[in-house]
C-alpha cells in the first residue's frame, strides 16, 4: 500500500473550511474547449473532469478572464464576466467535485498583454504608458489580429478609476464562480500577466501610490484584489495566489524581491503558489514551463525560500512528475503542495496510481511540450505518450468492439506498440511483430541520451505493457504479404515505421560521415569538430547531445528557418540550448560535398567552407509506404499508422494507434 510510502504527500490538508484530500493539485490549464459565448464546453468539462477522476486534490481551469473589454489576451479564454455562462460552469463545477476533487478558477487579468482588446479596436491598459513589442501579432493561433500603424502595440497607463474598477472586477469574478460551484479561486498574478506587470519593477514605473520603486506601492492593487476577492467569497474560503518566484529575467526581481512579495501576501493569500519566469522572454518561459534539458523539480527551490519566511502553506510547480519527488518536497518542508501541469496530461490517475503502489504504471511526462504546442496551434489539447489527452469525452462513450477479432500488427515501434496494447486492451487476439531484435523503434537508439531518458523509460514501459496484455511478441520477424497471409490475421495495422534517407552528396561514404542513428549509440565516433547537415529536430538534439559531451557543433540547414516539426515550445527549449552551447547555425546553406577535413558548402553569398573533424547526416526519415502498403490485401481489416504514412512526431504515431486500435472490430 502506497498511502504508507508517500504518507506526506497524501496527508489531507485542510485550508480555510476546505479539506483537500492530498497535497497533489492539478495545475492551471487553460480551458480551450469552449462554446459560443465563451464558456466550457462538454469536452472541456471532460477534460479537467478526469483529472479528479484520477485522484487529484484540486483542479484548477486556466486563465479565466475578470473583464474581457480590457483583460482578454486572446480567443480561447473562458469569459468570467457573463453570467450566461453560469450553466457552463457549473456543469463544470459538479463534474470535478464528484469524484471528490477542489474545483478552482485561476482569475486571470492578462494587463498589457490584452492583445484582444486592441483588436477590439479598444485600448491596452497596464501600469505605465509603453509600447509593447511586436511579439502576438497572432491570436496564437495563426490568425492574425489587429496592430497599430507602426506596428506596435500601445499601451496606456491605468486611471485610478480604472484600477478600482479592475479590482471590483476580480471581486466580482470570484463571486461568480463561488456562485457556479467552485470551491476556490487562483489570482493569477505570475507570468507577466495583469497583477505582475503591477508587481515587477521593472514595468511599474508609476509616480503615484499603485507603483514605483517602492514594494509596498507595486503590491497595492494585487492586495486590493486579494481583499475584494475574500469580499466576494466570504471567510474560510481559500483563495490561491499564483506568482512568479524570480522573474528571471534582466531587469525582473528576483528571490529576495519575490520572498518579500510572499511575505506581503502572508495572512491575506491562503495558498502562496510559487512558479517563476516571464511568458515574455524565451529563456524565462523555459523556467515557466521547464524542458527536458532541465532538472526534475528545477523550480522547487523558488517555494522552499518563500516557506521559510512565511506561515501560509506554499504550493510548488515545474517538472514535478515522480511521487518520491513529491513526497520528499512535502516531507523535507520545502512545499506543502506540488502542482502538477503536464504530467497531469500525461497521466491524469498519477495521484491514484501512487497510492494504489502502482508507481512503475505512472505515464511520466517526457517534457517535449508537444501539449502545449498542439494547444496553441490547434486549441486541442494533447499528449505525446497519453492518446486518450484531448479526448476525454469520447473516452465516456467508447463502446467494447462489437466483434474480437485476431490482429496483426506489423512493426514494434512507438506506433506498432501502441496499437498492440490498445487493441490487447479491447481484447482482441494481438500479434506483433517487429524485424529487429527488440521492441521501441527508431527511437531506441536516443533512450541512452540524457534528456531523452524520459522517452527511453517510455519504450521500455511500453514494451513491458505490450508483454503484460497478452500481445504475441514475434522479434526477429519481418512482415511480407506471404507471412501476413498465413497467419490469417482479420486486421492489420502497418505500423513499418521510416528509414533514415541518406543524402546523395559526394563524400558521403567517407569515413568521417556518420548517419545520425549511429551517432546516438556510438558517440565516440565523433571528432572535436562537428558538422551536422540537417536543421530539424534530430540534428538539433543530437547536436546538443554532442555539444553536452563536449563537441564543437555547427548546424547546416538547407530551408532558411531551423525546423520545428510543428513542436514550437520545445524549439523554444531547442533555441536557448543553441545559444547556451555556442552552437553554429547556418541556414539557406546547401552541403556541396563532404571532404575529410569538412564540408563544402555554398549559401546565397556564395561557396563557404565548414571545418570539421566529422559530418552527421540528419536530413530527414523515408517513409516505408511501399513495404506497408503491400500488406493491404492480407486481411478484411487493414489501418496504416505513424511514420510508415510520413514521418513525424511521437504524438503522432501514438494517435493513430490508438484511434486504429479503436476502431478495429466494429462489425
Ligand atoms: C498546455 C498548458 C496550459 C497551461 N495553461 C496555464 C494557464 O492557463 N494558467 C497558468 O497560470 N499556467 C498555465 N500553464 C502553466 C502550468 O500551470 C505550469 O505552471 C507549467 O506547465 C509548469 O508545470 P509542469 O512542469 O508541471 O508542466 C499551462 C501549461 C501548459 C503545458
Amino acid at each position: 500500500m502506497s498511502v504508507e510510502t508517500y504518507p506526506h504527500l497524501f496527508q489531507p490538508i485542510r485550508i480555510g473550511k476546505t479539506i483537500f484530500r492530498n497535497r497533489i493539485f492539478a495545475a492551471p490549464n487553460g480551458c480551450q474547449y469552449l462554446d459560443g459565448r465563451n464558456g466550457p464546453s462538454p469536452d472541456g468539462v471532460a477534460f479537467f473532469e478526469r483529472k479528479a477522476l484520477g485522484g487529484f486534490a484540486s483542479v484548477t481551469l486556466g486563465e479565466c478572464i475578470v473583464d474581457r473589454k480590457t483583460g482578454q489576451s486572446h480567443d480561447y479564454q473562458i469569459l468570467l464576466d457573463d453570467h450566461k455562462n453560469l450553466p457552463a460552469l457549473s456543469a463544470m463545477a459538479t463534474a470535478i467535485s464528484r469524484h471528490g476533487a477542489v474545483a478552482g478558477v485561476q482569475l486571470q487579468h492578462c494587463g498589457m498583454y490584452s492583445h484582444l482588446v486592441y483588436e477590439k479596436g479598444g485600448q491596452l491598459l497596464g501600469p505605465v504608458d509603453t509600447v509593447v513589442p511586436d511579439v502576438h501579432h497572432t491570436n496564437n493561433d495563426g490568425h492574425e489580429v489587429a496592430m497599430s500603424p507602426d506596428g506596435l502595440r500601445h499601451v496606456r497607463g491605468m486611471t485610478e478609476e480604472e484600477i478600482e474598477n479592475l479590482i471590483r472586477a476580480f471581486g466580482k469574478a470570484a463571486a461568480f464562480v463561488k456562485q457556479c460551484g467552485f470551491g476556490m479561486v487562483m489570482i493569477h498574478a505570475g507570468h507577466g500577466w495583469g497583477l505582475a506587470q503591477f508587481i515587477s519593477k521593472y514595468v511599474n514605473t508609476r509616480k503615484d501610490r499603485w507603483g514605483g520603486p517602492e514594494l509596498e506601492n507595486r503590491m497595492r492593487l494585487p492586495l486590493a484584489v486579494i481583499e475584494s476577492v475574500r469580499k466576494a467569497v466570504g471567510p474560510g474560503f481559500p483563495i490561491e495566489v499564483r506568482i512568479s518566484g524570480a522573474e528571471c529575467i534582466d531587469a525582473g526581481y528576483d528571490i529576495d524581491e519575490g520572498v518579500a512579495i510572499a511575505k506581503m501576501l502572508d495572512g491575506k493569500a491562503d495558498i502562496i503558489h510559487v512558479s517563476a519566469g516571464h511568458h515574455e522572454s524565451d529563456y524565462a518561459a523555459t523556467i515557466t514551463h521547464p524542458g527536458m534539458f532541465q532538472e526534475d523539480g528545477c523550480n522547487v527551490h523558488y517555494a522552499a525560500e518563500i516557506k521559510k519566511h512565511v506561515s501560509a502553506p506554499v504550493a510548488t510547480v515545474g517538472a514535478l512528475t515522480e511521487p518520491a519527488l513529491l513526497e520528499e518536497i512535502i516531507a523535507s518542508g520545502k512545499a506543502d503542495i506540488v502542482d502538477l501541469g503536464r504530467q497531469s496530461l500525461a497521466d491524469p490517475d498519477l495521484p491514484l496510481k501512487a497510492r494504489l503502489g502502482k508507481t512503475e504504471d505512472i505515464d511520466v511526462c517526457m517534457r517535449c511540450c508537444a501539449c502545449f504546442s498542439n494547444s496553441t496551434r490547434t486549441r486541442r489539447r494533447a499528449c505525446a505518450i497519453n492518446p486518450a489527452t484531448g479526448h476525454e469525452l469520447e473516452e465516456q462513450f467508447t463502446r467494447p468492439p462489437a466483434v474480437k477479432k485476431k490482429v496483426l500488427v506489423a512493426g514494434g515501434g512507438i506506433a506498432g506498440m501502441q496499437a498492440a496494447l490498445t487493441a490487447a486492451q479491447r481484447g482482441h487476439q494481438v500479434v506483433l511483430c517487429e524485424a529487429s531484435d527488440s521492441l521501441g523503434g527508431v527511437l531506441k537508439c536516443e533512450a541512452m541520451v540524457p534528456f531523452k531518458k524520459r522517452l527511453g523509460e517510455y519504450l521500455e514501459r511500453q514494451a513491458r505493457r505490450v508483454r503484460a496484455a497478452g500481445v504475441d511478441v514475434r522479434l526477429g520477424t519481418k512482415v511480407t504479404p506471404e507471412l501476413a497471409r498465413s497467419l490469417q490475421p482479420d486486421a492489420i495495422v502497418a505500423a513499418l515505421g521510416a528509414k533514415p534517407v541518406k543524402p546523395p552528396i559526394p563524400g558521403i561514404d567517407g569515413e568521417n560521415v556518420f548517419g545520425a542513428e549511429y551517432v546516438y549509440t556510438h558517440p565516440e565516433v565523433v571528432g572535436q569538430r562537428v558538422q551536422i547537415l540537417g536543421g530539424g529536430l534530430v540534428g538539433i538534439e543530437l547536436g546538443i547531445f554532442l555539444s553536452q559531451l563536449g563537441r564543437e557543433v555547427g548546424l547546416i540547414e538547407m530551408l532558411p528557418e531551423l525546423n520545428d516539426g510543428g513542436n514550437m515550445v520545445h524549439m523554444n527549449n531547442l533555441r536557448v540550448q543553441i545559444q547556451q552551447r555556442k552552437i553554429g547555425v547556418a541556414l539557406g546553406t546547401k552541403a556541396l560535398a563532404i571532404r575529410p577535413d569538412g564540408v563544402e558548402a555554398e549559401d546565397a553569398d556564395g561557396r563557404r567552407f565548414f571545418p570539421a573533424d566529422t559530418v552527421i547526416y540528419a536530413v530527414g526519415q523515408k517513409p516505408l509506404s511501399d513495404e506497408a502498403v503491400a500488406l493491404s490485401a492480407c486481411a478484411p481489416e487493414f489501418y496504416l499508422v505513424g511514420d510508415c504514412l510520413s514521418a513525424r512526431s511521437v504524438l503522432a504515431a501514438t494517435t493513430e494507434a490508438y484511434n486504429a486500435a479503436r476502431d478495429i472490430g466494429r462489425i
